[in-house]
């Protein structure tokens, strides 16, 4: 709800300083030793008594919260399309400076010159009959879309593509079994594959794999166009027929020139594009994304063998076959992968106690067209934060660890902004970073969506019945969250998606991911736009706020309470339950699960321990001792270092640069989140071959986990003898 000025001033953390009698209720944080320094020192006597608490604070901040500034921001950025490493991409990136130095926060750039991807000719014919491949504005649509970049996958491999048409359902790697068993010979055909199950870019590459020549990637209106009875853009919020959606094709992170360092600008080691075509990470033929419309018109040009069930469309279309053929297709695609300059930026608020501590607060701001959801509403959200952040800094507030928000770059292309960055600064980051918190979109629907590493999941929960529901003012949004499964359903961040990936993957940084709505249907296309979001995502910009509620919420406590609240004993039980669903899938099979399980119960104790110690110290913290600080200190780094433990210089098998051994993405699909991926590729692996070195292997992977998660147990612990 939008707050005016005027009610603003009424907050009683202005009034007067409270009564002397509030010292003694206060004696119990801040201890008697204040006090005697207090009574020496009348000045520092008069501001604890008007310094609020940090819970005061933290009350304040969800009280601030303010619709028309979110809505506002979300209108300003999404005025135009800024596709990263293009000359519009400034106005974005000159937006969000601006309005945070216009609320007293400093702010910082960093520059990266890194490898993105442009269509310079597209064309795609079914049977000799040419595609516009141009997505129509809706009537009356108001926004410029000279700027919009023609429908293309970003590092599409550059060449030509002909041969029948085939239908491969969702590019899974099932779907392509089911096509061969069904006896179907993709060699030399252009596979045409629906998207909504995987990431594209594992989409382009299940299909070479097979021996496609080239691939198409449609929307079926069945779902994006919803169904028969969907209305389209501008009517309903559903994809109209020609509506495309763009996206990368890259299956790496960062800039694909400098795999495993930072692109920095001036003289940087660089590999070339080949090198990642030559390892699988870039397709090496040539695709195109196409709308719904096109998509039915291949379909209907395609005999043979009926689709299965789950292939199917909505009724009302024709059914769908598998092929090869009779239409047949004819796709060409040149791009120009070239340098660009992106720019990160960043403000920062520094920590008054312990400014080396670093809460990260990460949202990114690139699009492939407008942007409303994807990811301004994450950024007017970020936004939105900081004038909050900014009024209670003007009330005395200073966070006692330091929190910067981060603003990223072409997220778009790989996520390359933050990778990039997080390269840079590996090294201070595993030894000074507390948490990151990513949000995306904040919004793309109705419903709160969460992922998190566990020991933040109790954290999360306690923000949530903080915050109310935005679509239901008689409950919190943790009623609700819990309505329909009766507890919260939290992710893990092993997946590509978003910015978390190389915070979790590669450093070992405790993390959060949240949104509202899970999906939408005008993704990544010329229809997510400020209107789209105003009349169906989000009419009154309450859910931008509740995000922001809890994003900035998770991160005030996080900077402020004396002691991490990091729960430990969360992360083991996940941890077991993870295990046994991996034991289950390889029953009979002989493997020695048990110093896994032990590991894990070592961790379950020393989580349990370290809660003991901090009750303790916590209870006796009205007896002033001189040693405090450093042992909260110590305390606390323990609880920031046991993530790390769980990263491995060697990084999983192959894939070197995922350092994670407990969540990394799944080989099959990039969005999908492993745990355990080292196992889990292993056991694959041995499924395939079953020979005794594949099982040895698996075995290997289970001693791997084992040793990363007695080294996390030790680090809580901090026994060295
Ligand atoms: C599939 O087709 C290709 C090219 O037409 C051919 O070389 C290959 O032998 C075929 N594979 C099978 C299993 O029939
Ligand atoms: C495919 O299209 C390209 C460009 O439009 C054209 O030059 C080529 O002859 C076509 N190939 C076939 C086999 O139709
Ligand atoms: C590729 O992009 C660069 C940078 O924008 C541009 O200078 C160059 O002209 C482009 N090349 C082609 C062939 O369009
Ligand atoms: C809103 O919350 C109340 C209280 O839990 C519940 O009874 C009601 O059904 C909810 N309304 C909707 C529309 O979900
Ligand atoms: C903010 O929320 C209020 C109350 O729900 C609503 O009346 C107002 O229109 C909203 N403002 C915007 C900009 O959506």
């Amino acid at each position: 709800m939008g707050k005016t000025r005027d009610q603003e001033e009424e907050n009683p953390l202005l009034e007067p300083p409270p009564p002397v009698t509030a010292v003694a209720s206060r004696r119990r944080t801040r201890g008697p030793m204040l006090i005697l320094v207090a009574a020496f020192v009348p000045l520092v006597f008069h501001l604890l008594l008007i310094l609020p608490s940090k819970s005061t604070y933290h009350s304040l901040f969800l009280s601030l919260s303010d619709n028309a500034t979110a809505a506002r921001h979300l209108a300003a950025l999404t005025l135009r399309p800024h596709l990263a490493g293009t000359p519009s991409a400034s106005f974005a990136s000159a937006y969000v400076i601006s309005t945070l130095s216009s609320l007293s926060l400093p702010t910082h750039s960093s520059f990266y010159d890194v490898l993105l991807s442009y269509p310079i000719s597209r064309s795609l014919s079914l049977s000799s009959i040419p595609f516009d491949l141009t997505q129509e504005p809706y009537p009356g649509d108001p926004f410029p879309i000279t700027d919009v970049v023609p429908t293309f996958h970003a590092f599409a491999f550059t060449g030509t593509a002909t041969g029948p048409a085939v239908y491969a359902g969702f590019g899974r790697v099932e779907d392509f079994a089911i096509l061969k068993s069904m006896g179907v010979n993709v060699t030399g055909t252009v596979v045409l594959a629906r998207y909504g199950k995987i990431y594209r870019g594992d989409i382009v590459k299940n299909a070479q794999d097979a021996g496609a020549s080239g691939a198409v990637i449609y929307s079926d209106k069945k779902d994006y166009g919803g169904g028969e009875e969907g209305k389209c853009v501008p009517e309903g919020q559903w994809m109209p027929p020609s509506g495309v959606q763009v996206g990368s094709t890259w299956r790496g992170l960062g800039d694909p020139t400098t795999i495993g360092w930072p692109s920095v600008q001036g003289s940087c080691e660089r590999i070339g594009k080949e090198e990642a075509v030559a390892a699988g990470l870039m397709p090496a033929i040539p695709s195109l994304p196409v709308s719904a419309r096109d998509g039915e018109t291949i379909q209907r040009s395609i005999g043979g063998q009926v689709a299965p069930d789950d292939w199917q469309g909505v009724d009302g279309v024709p059914v769908y076959h598998i092929g090869p053929g009779p239409g047949f297709l004819n796709l060409s695609y040149v791009g120009n992968e070239t340098l660009a300059t992106i720019e990160n930026v960043f403000a920062v608020i520094e920590g008054e106690e312990e400014p080396d501590r670093y809460v990260l607060l990460g949202n990114h701001r690139d699009a492939w067209t407008f942007g409303a959801v994807d990811p301004n509403s994450g950024t007017a959200a970020l936004l939105e934060i900081a004038q909050r952040l900014s009024r209670m800094q003007k009330r005395g507030w200073r966070p006692r660890r330091t929190i910067i928000l981060c603003n990223w770059d072409a997220e778009e292309y790989g996520l390359i902004g933050s990778t990039e960055w997080v390269e840079e600064h590996r090294e201070m980051l595993a030894s000074r970073a507390v948490a990151y918190l990513n949000v995306d979109s904040s919004v793309a629907g109705p419903g709160f969506y969460a992922a998190a590493t566990p020991q933040l999941d109790e954290l999360l929960r306690e923000a949530t019945k903080k915050v109310q529901d935005p679509d239901n003012t008689s409950r919190t949004l943790y009623e609700s969250w819990i309505a329909s499964s009766g507890s919260p359903s939290i992710g893990r961040l092993g997946g590509g998606g978003s910015d978390f990936a190389s915070f979790v993957q590669h450093v070992g940084v405790p993390s959060v991911d949240i949104t509202f709505g899970e999906g939408y249907p005008v993704y990544h296309s010329l229809y997510d736009d400020f209107l789209w979001m105003k009349n169906f995502g989000d009419p009154m910009f309450q859910r931008h706020i509740a995000a922001a509620s809890v994003w900035g919420l998770i991160a005030l406590r996080l900077a402020d309470d004396k002691f991490l609240p990091f729960d430990y004993t969360d992360y083991a039980s996940e941890l077991q339950r993870s295990v046994k669903i991996l034991e289950d899938e390889v029953l009979g099979i002989d493997l020695n699960w048990s110093p896994l399980y032990e590991s894990i119960e070592k961790l379950k104790k020393a989580a349990i321990e370290i809660g003991s110690q901090i009750k303790a110290m916590e209870d006796q913290s009205w007896i002033p001792k001189w040693t405090d600080s450093l042992k909260v200190r110590e305390l606390n780094d323990r609880l920031m270092m046991a993530e790390r433990a769980f990263t491995d210089s060697d990084g999983l098998f192959q894939r070197t640069w995922y350092k994670h051994l407990v969540y990394g993405p799944s080989q099959h699909d990039d969005y999908g989140s492993k745990s355990f991926p080292g196992i889990d590729d292993a056991i694959e692996n041995a499924k395939t071959t079953n020979t005794a070195e594949s099982w040895r292997l698996v075995q290997h992977e289970i001693w791997r986990v084992t040793r990363a998660i007695t080294q996390a147990s030790q680090v809580l612990n901090g026994n060295l003898i």
